[in-house]
């Protein structure tokens, strides 16, 4: 099949300048405007990037039309029922599924890179009793370059995957640690014999007084949760980190940059605005009236949990955690969980409402997420954290192909300037 080719004409002169198309394996290809300046003395304008490829990328797809998710090639809904976090963390890394030799020395070398410096650690005692959970990762996780100074040189790919797994091991640990500030309790040490997620419950919740045993049913609900999560190609918060680590930064640097991106309520943000949202709902007879405001634009109210930029159908997480929502609540005894059934009934009446069909706007990742790891008792501002535990994998695959990529180049947009000509100074006597 012949390359797509595209040109522009210059309506004023009748001058056409060709633009070479970009194809990828699936998807729309992205015209390659990189000489349109220099041939043709303008910029393409595209605030929010509604229409730009800021890169290619082989690791994840997303057809939003069809509501498709692949993570380098194998269907989303695939892996949620037959795989598991670590084998989608090794997945997206590496491009390939693992033996069971390449998983188990991965699973290994993640298990064993759990625990922080002590005095990072030490780095939690600073933060004022009621920081977010997300202000303290963004700062601990932005220190870490000051410890492990052997995996700064991001042109060496060995200090990359020494990063890679550490970033990994370690933020579940850092996670953790922000939870028991904020609640007040000691700190508690990883345990290298227990799965990723379970490790993670452990540390959330143990505390030395008592015995903790992890509920396999909870650690299981957040391995799915958080394989759903590892990535999800260039969002707000993975484009952070590339056009971060496009400069050349230490990459804890550029994750930390990623963590503060996520935090917004219009990305990661949304499954704490969501379960708040609920809690002002309060119950079904009030939907109504919500979404009322919700479609009246000088409300400035949004419906949280609804809608994306790239999903015009449905979002296939949503429909995975829709079911994993019933099973776990079933399995946790919390079957008749008055959120889940102001969620679904809120669903139902936004989903045949004329507003949302004619925007289409459909439940994301985030409208059942929150419901599910309140469910496991985790508080909701530490929602957007269990978010930034399981994107780590994303954000560090991103930088790790562009740092293998040796015609990446620093990230600078332009823009459209829109401010004073030039003039001159006026002296302050005369103004
Ligand atoms: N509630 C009400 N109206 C909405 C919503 C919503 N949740 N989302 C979009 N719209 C309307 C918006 O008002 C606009 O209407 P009009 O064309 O009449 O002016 C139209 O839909 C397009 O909105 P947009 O803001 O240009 O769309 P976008 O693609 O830039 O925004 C979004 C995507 C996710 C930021 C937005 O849908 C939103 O704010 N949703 C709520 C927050 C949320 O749930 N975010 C999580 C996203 S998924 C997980 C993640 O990325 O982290």
């Amino acid at each position: 099949m012949a390359e797509p080719s595209y040109s522009l004409v210059n309506n004023s002169t009748g001058e056409k300048i060709d633009l070479p198309a970009v194809t990828g394996t699936l998807g729309a290809p992205g015209l390659d405007v990189r000489q349109l300046y220099r041939d043709a003395g303008v910029f393409t304008y595209d605030p929010g990037f509604k229409a730009t490829c800021s890169c290619s990328s082989a690791i994840t797809f997303i057809d939003g039309e069809k509501g498709v998710l692949l993570f380098r090639g194998y269907p989303v809904e695939q892996l949620a029922e037959k795989s598991s976090f670590i084998e989608v963390a090794y997945l997206i890394l590496h491009g390939e599924l693992p033996t069971a030799t390449q998983l188990e020395v991965f699973d290994h070398s993640i298990h064993t890179h759990t625990m922080i410096n002590e005095a990072l650690r030490r780095f939690f005692d600073g933060f004022h009793y009621d920081a977010h959970p997300m202000a303290m990762m963004t700062g601990v996780v932005g220190s870490m370059s000051a410890f492990y100074h052997d995996t700064t040189n991001s042109k060496d790919p060995k200090q990359r995957e020494i990063f890679a797994h550490r970033m990994i091991a370690k933020i579940p640990t850092i996670a953790a640690a922000a939870y028991k500030k904020y609640f007040g309790q000691p700190f508690v040490y990883p345990r290298n014999d227990l799965d990723y997620c379970s490790n993670l419950l452990h540390m959330m919740f143990a505390v030395p007084a008592e015995p903790y045993e992890v509920d396999p049913v909870a650690a299981k609900a957040l391995d799915i949760l958080f394989m759903l999560h590892t990535d999800h190609e260039q969002n707000a918060s993975t484009s952070t980190v590339r056009l971060a680590g496009s400069t050349g930064c230490n990459p804890y640097a550029a994750i930390a940059a990623g963590i503060a991106a996520l935090w917004g309520p219009a990305h990661g943000g949304a499954n704490e605005a969501v379960l708040k949202m609920l809690g002002e709902i309060g119950s079904v007879k009030n939907i109504p009236a919500f979404l009322d405001k919700v479609k009246d634009k000088n409300s400035g109210i949004r419906l949280m949990g609804f809608g994306h930029r790239v999903y015009k159908n449905f979002d296939p997480r949503a429909r995975i955690i829709r079911d994993q929502c019933h099973k776990v609540l079933e399995r946790l005894g919390d079957k008749n969980d008055q959120l889940l059934e102001l969620a679904m009934k809120l669903e139902e009446i936004a989903l045949s409402d004329d507003y949302f069909v004619a925007h289409k706007l459909y439940p994301n990742v985030d409208f059942y997420s929150g419901i599910i790891y309140k469910a496991l008792g985790i508080p909701t501002n530490m929602f957007t954290p269990m978010f930034a535990v399981a994107r780590t994998v994303g954000w560090v695959a991103n930088w790790m192909e562009m740092m293998a990529d040796p015609t990446a180049v620093i990230g600078r947009p332009r823009q459209v300037y829109t401010g004073a000509d030039t003039r001159n100074y006026i002296p302050l006597a005369k103004r």
